[in-house]
């Protein structure tokens, strides 16, 4: 694993941003992974100033999110696909057919599972990853104990997960229980992976990714098996030496 130490969020932000430019520079047609939650705000916040200063440009790439609920209204708040419109889609010129999320349709979600796994192999796999990471591990909706050979899925949700979520819901009980995600082996398939830690809640996270050994207690132990991690960790993640 690289790991690029940055003194604060705002860094940590902008490097990660610069990795999604210099990529898409380097291959204007990259197909991305993408992820949601509160880590990276900043990273997208970043990249559309980017864009307004015509440093990159969205025409060719590709994108597939990581993950949804399952049972949430696409247009409710809370969906990722709300985050990522909100975040990023509507202020860049990403075409909309270039921008996939699962669908977290209850009705629709047997066939989901297949058809978006096919999808990313059908454009070519993904070139970069971005990834954050949960305080108990998960990477994408993989908590602990999800087989390390999975390819997208469904998942019960874990009650910490839950709870760690349910800040942006207004109350626990609206937290969906199920998700859609793609899998560890969905992920690992990635050619380079960009994973975010920041704030004091990921420090245990960080330095358990750090020195555990691999094991599918803990998801993101898995990253040390990959050849091209970078991971960029702020200050407040980092694990005191002293
Ligand atoms: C989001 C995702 C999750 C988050 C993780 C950290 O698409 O797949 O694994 O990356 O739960 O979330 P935050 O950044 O909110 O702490």
């Amino acid at each position: 694993l690289k790991v690029i130490e940055c003194d604060t969020y705002e860094s940590l932000s902008k490097n990660a941003a610069m990795m999604i430019v210099q990529q898409i520079a380097e291959k204007p047609d990259s197909v991305l992974g993408l992820s949601t939650g509160g880590t990276p705000v900043g990273m997208y916040k970043e990249l559309i100033k980017l864009y307004r200063s015509n440093q990159v440009n969205f025409e060719k790439v590709r994108t597939f999110n990581l993950d949804e609920y399952v049972g949430l209204d696409r247009y409710h708040p809370q969906s990722y696909h709300q985050y990522m419109y909100q975040h990023l889609f509507k202020h860049v010129n990403l075409p909309e057919n270039q921008r996939f999320i699962p669908l977290g349709d209850m009705d629709l979600i047997e066939s989901e599972v297949n058809d978006y796994e096919e999808k990313i192999l059908k454009n070519g796999g993904i070139d970069l990853q971005i990834l954050g990471i949960g305080e108990n591990g998960h990477i994408g909706f993989n908590e602990p104990f999800t087989p390390f050979n999975q390819s997208v899925h469904t998942v019960k949700l874990a009650e910490s997960t839950r709870r760690a979520n349910a800040k942006y819901f207004s109350s626990i009980e609206e937290v969906p229980r199920i998700a859609i995600t793609m899998g560890i082996d969905t992920i690992m398939r990635s050619q380079k992976i960009v994973l975010l830690i920041s704030g004091n809640r990921k420090k245990e996270a960080f330095q358990k990714l750090m020195s555990s050994h691999i094991s599918e207690e803990f998801p993101a132990s898995i990253l040390r098996l990959h050849r091209d991690v970078t991971v960029i960790v702020d200050q407040d993640a980092l694990f005191e030496s002293s």
